[in-house]
């Protein structure tokens, strides 16, 4: 079945890679795209070869000729947009961080079961084989009743002009929501709900203004049989390559590139006291292609599908454990839950 998709907005992210990856993909077809300047709209459909572009996104919401909505937004603007493509009837591709809140989330999920649609957040690392890999360690090493700890990294120096979403509260910047997020999610997607969470910022300073995002996030989560996700990510020092480690009793495996693979070949490391580490290596893909290849595949089976069922199930979860974490701004940002 085809996916006509129609695109909310000329982001980065969008002309960059994951307009270009449902170009790629067989049965997805970027159909429409939508901006606020018109001309700056036309260009980049003309140069993405999208027939049709429209100037506002109701248009696009309105647009009988697509299937789905792709959605990046700022993310103070997702939730909305969501629910409006939703009440269209489209099913959505979502840009991370998908909400602000756990109550939006079930807002949104409300709705997709409700119409019978799809909805999926965009954390499209999961895409990838090497995720699957993790998964797979998890279930032979770490099930239920069993200790784990995932550590994860992520972080780069934020050069973006000032008023990029990035460097705006107001607009859902700052280190935890744009990079800390994609450390909740994978906890989220491994280990289930949190129980509780601690969390230490170091701000821009700038108190009580839109810029005071913070700069530097540190935190963890706690879950059920002594599960904890420990995870630091920031806008202020040099690149680090996203490693993700999932430490269980029988060893750790070792996933570099996690969050952002690109297309080079990756591989899983396992390491044993007193064993050679063992590498299981992945050819290079494309994270967006094969997410956007998943999305296609299922939505046709509209909320009913069990990959519908654990996208929701994972986007809820996401959210809730994004709250216990974001609940420590508002209290100086230290301090157990
Ligand atoms: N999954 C990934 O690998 C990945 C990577 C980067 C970013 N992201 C996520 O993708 C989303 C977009 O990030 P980006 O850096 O690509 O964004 P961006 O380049 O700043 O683009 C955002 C777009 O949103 C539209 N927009 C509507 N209202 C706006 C407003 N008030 N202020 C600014 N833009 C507004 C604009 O499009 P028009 O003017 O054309 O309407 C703008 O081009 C974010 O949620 C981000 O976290 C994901």
């Amino acid at each position: 079945m085809t996916t006509r998709w129609g695109i909310l907005g000329c982001a980065r992210i969008a002309l960059g890679h994951v307009v270009p990856a449902m170009a790629a993909v067989d049965g997805a077809v970027p159909a429409a795209i939508a901006g606020r300047d018109p001309e700056r709209t036309a260009r980049a459909a003309d140069r993405l070869g999208i027939p049709r572009h429209h100037t506002s996104y109701a248009d696009l919401l309105d647009d009988p000729g697509i299937d789905a909505v792709y959605l990046p937004l700022p993310p103070h603007l997702h939730h909305r947009w969501a629910l409006r493509a939703l009440r269209s009837g489209k099913s959505v591709l979502v840009e991370k961080p998908a909400v602000g809140t756990a109550a939006e989330a079930d807002e949104l999920v409300a709705e997709a079961r409700r119409r019978d649609l799809l909805l999926v957040e965009a954390t499209m690392y999961r895409f990838r084989e090497q995720w699957a890999s993790l998964r797979a360690w998890r279930d032979q090493h770490a099930p239920p009743g069993t200790p784990a700890l995932l550590r994860a990294h992520i972080g780069y120096t934020l050069d973006a002009p000032a008023d990029d979403h990035r460097r705006s509260r107001s607009s859902g910047g700052g280190a935890l929501r744009d990079l800390g997020t994609y450390a909740v999610n994978a906890a989220s997607a491994l280990f289930g709900a949190a129980e509780r969470g601690w969390l230490a910022q170091v701000r821009d300073g700038r108190a009580g203004t839109d810029a005071d995002i913070d700069l530097v996030s540190a935190g963890g989560l706690v879950f059920p049989d002594g599960r904890v996700l420990a995870f630091d990510c920031d806008f202020r020092h040099a690149w680090v390559d996203t490693p993700l480690e999932l430490r269980t009793p029988g060893g750790t495996a070792v996933l570099d590139h996690a969050f952002n693979p690109g297309t080079h070949p990756t591989e899983l490391r396992v390491l044993r006291q007193g064993a050679p580490p063992e590498t299981r290596p992945f050819a290079g893909a494309d994270a967006y292609a094969a997410m956007v290849a998943e999305f296609g595949r299922w939505r046709g089976k509209g909320a009913s599908s069990d990959f519908a069922a654990a996208e929701a199930h994972l986007l809820t979860t996401t959210a809730r454990n994004t709250e216990l974490l974001t609940s420590f701004e508002s209290r100086g940002a230290s301090g157990p839950a």
